[in-house]
């Protein structure tokens, strides 16, 4: 069941608040309800393949134990307060994906997953900051947010490295959130959440944005994996020169151009980062059918009329080239796409469960790419149809 939002203007977000300021948004949900209990959230941080981390405090200090917990570890914990901390539970739990989408007017490329905490009277993970922006949605009990300025690489932590706790906080503002508020936090913005009673959760819809460094190393990895050797430098047209120590201006120019000309292909580039950004972290969630579907199977079953629906796991992404043609990317693979094949391309990227069109079906290609993404485990029927 999706969730919606009943009273939230998107726009006026994105213009006001989005990467600018937070913003608290008390229920803005049609009808908010918990989408994930506690003890599932337990048996996930027990589960290896799932990312997990258990926070404990007593007095000024914190400890940090990293999943897969065993079983019987809630049952040792003891009075002091404590956190869990599961990473994309969307992958999982299809309740927990059907809270991304209320979020969708933000790009695919850009959202991460939803990390999902639990937390007994006063736990937290400390005042830190994060490098993304996150709306932090209130699922169950109460927690208070406390909010600061903006940090950055210079901003002095505390000696746990893997916490990276703030040496210093100076809240600003602080709100009490109750099930289905939500805080929006844009990057580097100091924060602490402090779990006020027992049962608490909280769901992170995180983002993701690449950071320079990271896109000039992969993006030039992926150009010299194709650059030929005997790409090289040549000049038939060396004159003399005055000084043989000199690195002359036009071999520089010559040089700079053999960079510039590769690193800045606006086409190859497109197609490298449609293939870079979705490329999922961990391996799938597993949606592979036993056996293969085969053409015929897939016509018959989408002549029915039964919807497909997209893998929580899987990524999927388009660059329009012209008005008839795109290239769709899922998973790190890209599909050039045309006609209905491109319609259904964009509604493959647009939404999370699709009827197809019954014209869709005199389309072999088209039928090609949805068997290749059906095989593959990237998309299915759904189950409820
Ligand atoms: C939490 O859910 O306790 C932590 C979320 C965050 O501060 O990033
Ligand atoms: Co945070």
């Amino acid at each position: 069941m999706a969730m919606l939002f009943a009273d939230f203007d998107a726009e006026s977000f994105l213009r006001d608040h989005w990467q600018k300021r937070p913003l608290l948004i008390r229920n803005p949900w049609q009808s908010w309800s918990n989408p994930l209990e506690p003890d599932e959230l337990a048996g996930l941080a027990c589960e290896s393949g799932v990312e997990s981390r258990l926070v404990t405090q007593s007095q000024a200090s914190w400890s940090l134990e990293q999943g897969p917990l065993p079983q019987d570890r809630f049952g040792t914990l003891g009075k002091k307060p404590w956190t869990l901390l599961v990473q994309a539970v969307d992958h999982h739990v299809p309740a927990v994906a059907a809270l991304v989408e209320p979020f969708r007017f933000i790009p695919n490329w850009r959202m991460d997953d939803v990390m999902v905490s639990y937390a007994v009277d006063g736990g937290g993970v400390g005042p830190h900051f994060d490098q993304y922006d996150v709306f932090l949605v209130q699922g169950l009990g109460r927690r208070r947010w406390q909010v600061g300025g903006y940090c950055d690489d210079a901003t002095e932590l505390q000696p746990h490295d893997e916490l990276r706790l703030l040496a210093h906080f100076e809240p600003a503002e602080e709100w009490v959130l109750e099930p289905g508020d939500m805080l929006y936090l844009p990057p580097r913005i100091a924060h602490d959440g402090v779990a006020i009673g027992d049962d608490c959760m909280t769901y992170s819809v995180g983002f993701r944005a690449p950071s320079r460094r990271e896109l000039i190393a992969n993006w030039s990895e992926s150009l010299f994996a194709e650059l030929a050797d005997d790409d090289r430098y040549a000049d038939p047209a060396l004159g003399l020169q005055e000084n043989p120590g000199e690195i002359a201006q036009p071999a520089l120019d010559d040089l700079h151009a053999m960079i510039a000309e590769s690193l800045l292909d606006r086409d190859g580039f497109a197609r490298w980062f449609g293939q870079y950004s979705t490329t999922p972290e961990s391996p799938e969630i597993d949606w592979q059918p036993e056996e293969p579907i085969s053409l015929t199977d897939l016509s018959l079953a989408l002549a029915e009329g039964r919807p497909l629906v997209r893998n929580p796991a899987s990524r999927c992404a388009f660059v329009r080239l012209d008005d008839a043609r795109l290239m769709l990317f899922v998973n790190g693979q890209c599909f050039p796409c045309e006609g209905p094949m491109a319609l259904f391309a964009e509604q493959l990227c647009r939404q999370d469960r699709m009827p197809v069109e019954l014209d869709l079906l005199t389309s072999k290609p088209a039928l090609e790419l949805i068997a290749d993404l059906y095989n593959q485990g990237c998309i299915g029927f759904d189950s409820e149809s």
